[in-house]
């Protein structure tokens, strides 16, 4: 069977940052793969080739069989062949990892390390938090609102109120919230010239991993520290279940340990907030949307879940197939490597009705934006929960809400979503 191939500009689209920062453009180049290469090969100069998974249905058949499509093999996150083949010299056992968390591993020691924290996030725990987390949500209400009517809501509302509640549930006190933000913006947003540590443009891939070392150095740094301090005084939170938890009676080894808490620090609030300024988009765009989901009586999963969908904030994760298997009418090679492209898969015109338009009343809302199967996002409900309290919180207390400038996308391949939403507003 010959590999389709993907034209160049398709191609060279899904691995440029600049076009998901931009990504009108970009959803026509998968709406084009979606309907006449649903999963065929992506060639590019700097990379090696993929498969560029585009289709709902292929992602979750992939997402669901990690027996023959793993995490650990090849990078999970698109990395061109000069990042890959520094970060494998610069790794135990030359792997690639540079950090070994829950996304990096497969079974056995994937399951073993996830449910050391789950039954923490799962919706019967939450409700312990949910108060705090109400709380918090309270807070960044008021913050919002002293800012006199205008105010720039991705900066200044939604980049703060997920990582306070991260950090409060993970046991980092508030002090030291602006370092986590600038960490975890520039282990995922690296490649926008904004947001990167030196505020220029990465231009070689040396330049890249040191980067990247740094943050994962002062991230550990942090870490061995919070360690110590659970170790010799337990508290109830999850710096606590990590810092003293056993794999086959054995504390965790420093490796995975750092990546623990660097997965649970880093995957819950840059994805988050753009979720939650993604919705407040749609609602500064959209008054009488606005107006309906005001009212304090209103039930907020439809706008949550379809917000979610609608923004998508992780935008890919990378498998590797472990065998020869068919998917989707192509037969995918032991060795390959495929992107598993979230934003297409969430525009699928046959998952989804009408997939351009926001929707918060989609019947069955089976939006992929936190992954399928074993991998599946573990801090899913915590987003959502964090999401409802934050909405229920802030939209009684606005009359109006609207655009007053553009609002910007991040210019990352990785976690993407709203840098800037300029808005106005009203207090009711
Ligand atoms: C994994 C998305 C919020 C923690 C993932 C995956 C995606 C994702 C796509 C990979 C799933 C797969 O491979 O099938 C999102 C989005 C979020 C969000 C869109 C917000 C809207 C959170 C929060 C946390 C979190 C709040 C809290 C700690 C994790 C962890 C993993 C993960 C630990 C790794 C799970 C594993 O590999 O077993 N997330 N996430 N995420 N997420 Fe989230």
């Amino acid at each position: 069977m010959i590999k389709p191939i993907l034209p160049g500009e398709v191609a060279a689209a899904v691995v440029d940052p600049v076009a998901y920062g931009h990504w009108d453009p970009l959803h026509e180049q998968l709406a084009w793969a979606r309907a006449n290469a649903p999963l065929a090969v992506a060639e590019n100069p700097d990379h090696d080739p993929f498969w560029l998974v585009t289709r709902h249905a292929d992602i979750m058949a992939i997402s669901r069989d990690p027996q023959n499509f793993a995490n650990g093999i090849r990078p999970t996150v698109l990395t061109n062949r000069d990042g890959e083949a520094l970060a494998r010299a610069a790794t135990p056992n030359n792997d690639g990892h540079l950090i070994r968390s829950l996304v990096q591993m497969d079974a056995p020691d994937h399951m073993k390390y996830r449910l050391l924290t789950q039954s923490w996030f799962m919706p019967k725990n939450l409700k312990i938090v949910e108060e705090r987390v109400r709380q918090i949500a309270r807070e960044t209400v008021e913050h919002m609102l002293s800012l006199g009517g205008e105010c720039d809501f991705a900066r200044d509302v939604a980049a703060h109120y997920p990582l306070r509640v991260i950090m409060d549930i993970l046991g980092v006190p508030a002090e030291d919230e602006p370092r986590m933000l600038m960490l975890t913006q520039q282990l995922f947003g690296s490649t926008d010239p904004e947001l990167n540590r030196s505020r220029e443009a990465i231009t070689s891939v040396e330049q890249a991993i040191a980067m990247l070392d740094y943050v994962i150095a002062d991230f550990t740094q942090y870490f061995a520290a919070l360690t110590a301090d659970r170790r010799a005084s337990p508290r109830e939170d999850i710096a606590t279940v990590i810092a003293n938890a056993t794999i086959n009676g054995e504390q965790i080894p420093d490796r995975e340990m750092s990546g623990y808490y660097m997965i649970v620090a880093t995957a819950g609030h840059d994805t988050t907030s753009a979720s939650t300024a993604g919705a407040m988009m749609e609602l500064a765009k959209n008054p009488a949307l606005f107006e309906r989901f005001r009212a304090v009586d209103s039930d907020k999963a439809g706008l949550i879940e379809e917000a979610i969908r609608w923004t998508t904030p992780v935008q890919h994760f990378m498998r590797s197939a472990k065998a020869d298997v068919e998917v989707g009418g192509q037969m995918i090679r032991e060795g390959d490597w495929l992107m598993l492209n979230y934003v297409s898969a969430n525009r699928d015109e046959t998952a989804f009705a009408d997939p351009f338009t926001f929707d918060p009343d989609r019947e069955k809302n089976q939006q992929i934006a936190f992954g399928f199967g074993a991998h599946v996002c573990l801090g899913q409900h915590l987003a959502r929960m964090e999401m409802r309290i934050l909405m229920e919180e802030l939209l009684p207390r606005l009359k109006s809400v609207e655009l007053a400038g553009e609002p910007a996308r991040v210019e990352s391949v990785f976690v993407g979503g709203l840098k800037r939403l300029p808005i106005r507003f009203e207090v009711a």
